[in-house]
C-alpha cells in the first residue's frame, strides 16, 4: 500500500506511544512508525503487554499496529523515509552541573537532532513533542543544518497536554491542539500541514496556531498554572486542619465563582508525575536566566508548597500514631502518581515510602498497576518492603493504612473487613480525601483527612 505520508516519532514513552497510536487509528492513509533506542521497549509496544497502562490504550494500538503504525529500532533507515519527523525523547531535569536540580537536560534531545541532521537526504518537517525551554527551536535549527545545509529542516512547536490515566481520552477529544511555527512562507506551510494531520478528527476550532516562543511557553506555563492550584488548594488544607474548617466545603464555595472554576481543586498528599516539578522548576530556571528572580520566586513556591504538603502528611502519621512508628506495619494504598496509570515517576509515594522507612515502620505497598515500578522505586529497601497486590491481604494485620492514589477501586473496598483484619487502634490516612470518613469512624478506624477534623476514638 502507497502511503499519504510518513511520519516518524523518535521516542517511544508515555507521550510518543499513545500519541502516535492515536494518529494512526485516525488517519489509515498516513503510515505512522515510531522507534526508540529503548529495544526491550520496542518489544513490548510490539508485544501483547504494552509497556504503559493507560485505559482504552490496548484497543487502539491493536487496532492500528500492523496496519499503518509500526514501532522499530531502525533509527536511520526511519530518518531517511520520513516526511514528518515528531520529537518525543524525555527531557528531564538535570541531575548535574550547572543548572542541576533546575534546567531541563536536553542531551537526548540534541542527540536526536544530531542524528536527523545526520541522515536526512530530503526536506523534513520537525515536531517538537517534548517540552521544552522556551527558544529551543532555534537550537534545533541550528543543530539540524550545522552538517549540511542543502537539506531544508522547518522546526515546528507542538507540545502536548495529555494527562496520563486519561490520554486517550484527551487526545481523541482534545481541549485544543497548539501549533507554533516561524512566520515564514516555509514556516506556515509547514504549519498547514500538521494542522491537517490534526483535522482528521479534532475540529478546527480547536486547532490553534502561534509563534514558535509562545507555543513553547505555552506548554510550561500550563503545568505551572495547574501545578500552582493544587499548591493553592494544599496550603489552605493545612489552615483548615487547624481552624476546623473543611477544605471541601472552601473548594465547593470557590469553585462555583466562574471566574475561579471547580478543577483541580482537590487536596491531597501532593502532584506528582514526571512533568510539572520539572516544568515548574524549568520555567524558574529560565526566569533566572533573564534577572526575573520574582516571578522565579513566585513559581518556586508552588514547588516548595507541594513538598511542604507532602511531608507534612508523614509528619501527621508520625504525631498521631504516638510518636513511633517502629516496628509499626504501614499500607500504602496506591504507589502510582496519580489513578489510571502505573507510572511512578515523582509519585510522593516514593517520599513518604522513604521517610516510614526511616522512621523504621515495616511497609506493605498495594497498587493495582504500579507494583513493578514500586520496586524499582525502593530497590535496597527489601528487607522492610513487601508487594501485595490484594488490598485486603495488603491491609492484614497493619497499624495503618495511608491512601497515597486514588484509584476507584479503594472507594469501595469492605472497610469493615478490613478494620477486623487491622491491628488496633486502627489508623487511616486519607491522603486524597476519596473515601466516606464518618463511615470509617463509625467502623472504628481512627481517620485522618487532609484539611479537615480528624476523627478519634481517643
Ligand atoms: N508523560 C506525560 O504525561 C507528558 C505529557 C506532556 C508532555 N510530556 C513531555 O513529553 C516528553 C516525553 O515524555 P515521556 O513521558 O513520553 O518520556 P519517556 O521517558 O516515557 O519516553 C521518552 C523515550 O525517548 C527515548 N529516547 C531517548 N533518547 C532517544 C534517542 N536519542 N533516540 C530514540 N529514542 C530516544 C527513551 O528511550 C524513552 O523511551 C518530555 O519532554 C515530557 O516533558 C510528557
Amino acid at each position: 500500500m502507497k502511503f499519504e505520508k510518513n511520519i516518524l516519532c523518535i521516542g517511544a514513552g508515555y507521550v510518543g506511544g499513545p500519541t502516535m497510536a492515536m494518529i494512526a487509528y485516525k488517519c489509515p492513509l498516513y503510515k505512522v512508525t515510531v522507534v526508540d533506542i529503548d529495544s526491550t521497549k520496542i518489544a513490548s509496544w510490539n508485544s501483547d503487554s504494552l509497556p504503559i497502562y493507560e485505559p482504552g490504550l490496548d484497543e487502539i494500538v491493536e487496532g492500528a499496529r500492523g496496519r499503518n503504525l509500526f514501532f522499530s529500532t531502525e533509527i536511520e533507515k526511519e530518518i531517511k523515509q520520513a516526511d514528518i519527523i515528531f520529537v518525543s525523547v524525555n527531557t528531564p531535569t538535570k541531575t548535574f552541573g550547572s543548572g542541576a536540580g533546575m534546567a531541563a537536560d536536553l542531551q537526548y534531545w540534541e542527540k536526536t537532532a544530531r542524528e536527523i541532521g545526520q541522515y536526512a537526504e530530503s526536506p523534513k518537517i520537525i515536531v517538537e513533542k517534548s517540552t521544552l525551554p522556551v527558544r529551543t527551536a532555534l537550537a534545533m535549527e541550528r543543530i539540524l543544518t550545522s552538517n549540511d545545509t542543502r537539506v531544508h529542516f522547518e522546526v515546528l512547536s507542538n507540545p502536548e497536554f495529555l494527562a496520563e490515566g486519561s490520554a486517550i481520552n484527551d487526545l481523541e477529544n482534545p481541549d485544543r491542539v497548539l501549533i507554533g511555527s516561524r512566520q515564514t512562507e516555509h514556516g506556515l506551510r509547514a504549519r498547514d500541514e500538521l494542522v491537517e494531520i490534526y483535522a482528521n478528527w479534532v475540529p478546527r476550532e480547536r486547532i490553534i496556531t502561534s509563534d514558535t516562543w509562545s507555543s513553547e511557553l505555552s506548554k510550561l506555563v500550563a503545568n505551572a498554572f495547574l501545578a500552582q492550584r493544587i499548591s493553592s488548594i494544599n496550603s489552605i488544607s493545612a489552615l483548615c486542619e487547624k481552624t476546623d474548617a473543611n477544605i471541601s466545603e472552601v473548594a465547593k464555595a470557590i469553585g462555583m465563582d466562574s471566574r475561579i472554576g471547580n478543577k483541580f481543586l482537590n487536596s491531597s498528599v501532593g502532584f506528582g508525575g514526571s512533568c510539572f516539578k520539572k516544568d515548574i522548576l524549568n520555567l524558574v530556571y529560565l526566569s533566572r536566566n533573564y534577572g526575573l528572580h520574582e516571578s522565579a520566586d513566585y513559581w518556586e513556591s508552588v514547588v516548595r508548597i507541594n513538598e511542604y504538603q507532602t511531608k507534612r502528611f508523614v509528619l501527621n502519621m508520625l504525631t498521631s500514631m504516638f510518636n513511633t512508628l517502629v516496628g509499626k506495619k504501614v499500607c500504602l494504598f496506591g504507589f502510582a502518581f496519580k489513578a489510571n496509570t502505573g507510572d511512578t515517576r515523582e509519585s510522593p509515594a516514593i517520599y513518604i515510602a522513604k521517610r516510614l522507612i526511616e522512621e523504621k515502620a515495616e511497609l506493605v505497598v498495594t497498587d493495582p498497576k504500579a507494583l513493578k515500578n514500586a520496586k524499582i522505586d525502593l530497590s535496597g529497601n527489601e528487607s522492610n518492603v513487601s508487594y501485595i497486590e490484594d488490598p485486603y491481604e495488603a491491609a492484614k494485620g497493619c497499624h495503618a493504612i495511608a491512601v497515597v492514589t486514588e484509584w476507584d477501586l479503594y472507594r469501595s473496598l469492605d472497610y469493615e473487613r478490613i478494620y477486623r483484619s487491622m491491628m488496633k487502634p486502627a489508623f487511616i490516612f486519607d491522603g486524597r480525601n476519596i473515601l466516606d470518613h464518618e463511615r470509617l469512624f463509625e467502623i472504628g478506624f481512627n481517620v485522618f483527612p487532609i484539611g479537615k477534623s480528624k476523627l478519634t476514638h481517643f
